[in-house]
């Protein structure tokens, strides 16, 4: 078994960060025997909750399934197949919804903005419960709305996998050499537009 050091996938910061966020990251190796508890899945949700939205409108919505659920197969089924083949070891898979247009069709133009930061919110949370997080982009967004009955104005925009960090050689091959590769960001300087 080869777990994967966390200790050598922590950010190598320019400056100093709080623990979440120097040790999150995004594995694709998940324990399959590793459960998301009920509290911890209300946690997440939770910290969520609080993030700020625009006018308060807290634009997002959630399906949470757990590994073993129908509803963790229909997600896993709409995963585009180099997700698939990694996302089924989580413990949970969360699609991430935002209310881009309300009941009655007018637009919440920060929604997906809004999202994002409850997101990032439940990724922090989740890091520092000892779990791990990974969004994913890559998936059919249409098949998944059909799936779950969702209404005009509420876009699927990611899901993320939830669990315990598991074995890396468990994966294929591109993966596992994926899950072991340096991480690396852009300096700080290159973030900075200056005034002409
Ligand atoms: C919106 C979004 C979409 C992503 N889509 C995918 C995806 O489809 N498959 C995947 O393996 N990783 C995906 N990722 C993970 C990123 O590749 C990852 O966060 C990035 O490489 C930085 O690595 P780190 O999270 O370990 O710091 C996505 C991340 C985000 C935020």
């Amino acid at each position: 078994m080869t777990l994967i050091e966390t200790t050598t996938r922590r950010a190598d910061t320019d400056a100093p960060l709080i623990a979440p966020l120097i040790e999150r990251w995004s594995p694709r190796a998940y324990d399959p025997a590793a459960e998301l508890s009920e509290q911890d899945a209300r946690t997440l949700l939770e910290a969520a909750r609080w993030a700020p939205s625009a006018n308060n409108l807290q634009p997002w919505r959630f399906i949470l399934a757990r590994r073993g659920d129908p509803a963790f197969t229909t997600i896993h089924d709409a995963l585009m197949g180099f997700n698939q083949a990694w996302a089924d070891s989580a413990a949970a898979l969360v699609v991430n919804v935002a209310e881009v247009a309300d009941d009655a069709g007018t637009p919440r133009p920060w929604a997906k903005y809004d999202l994002g930061q409850a997101v990032a919110h439940m990724t922090v949370q989740a890091q520092h419960d000892g779990l791990h997080t990974h969004q994913m982009g890559g998936f059919d967004g249409a098949r998944l709305a059909e799936a779950f009955g969702l209404r005009d104005g509420l876009e699927i925009v990611s899901i993320t996998a939830v669990g315990k960090v598991g074995d890396a050689s468990a994966l294929p091959e591109p993966l596992r050499e994926r899950e072991v590769a340096p991480r690396s960001r852009k300096p700080i300087d290159e973030l900075l537009i200056t005034a002409a």
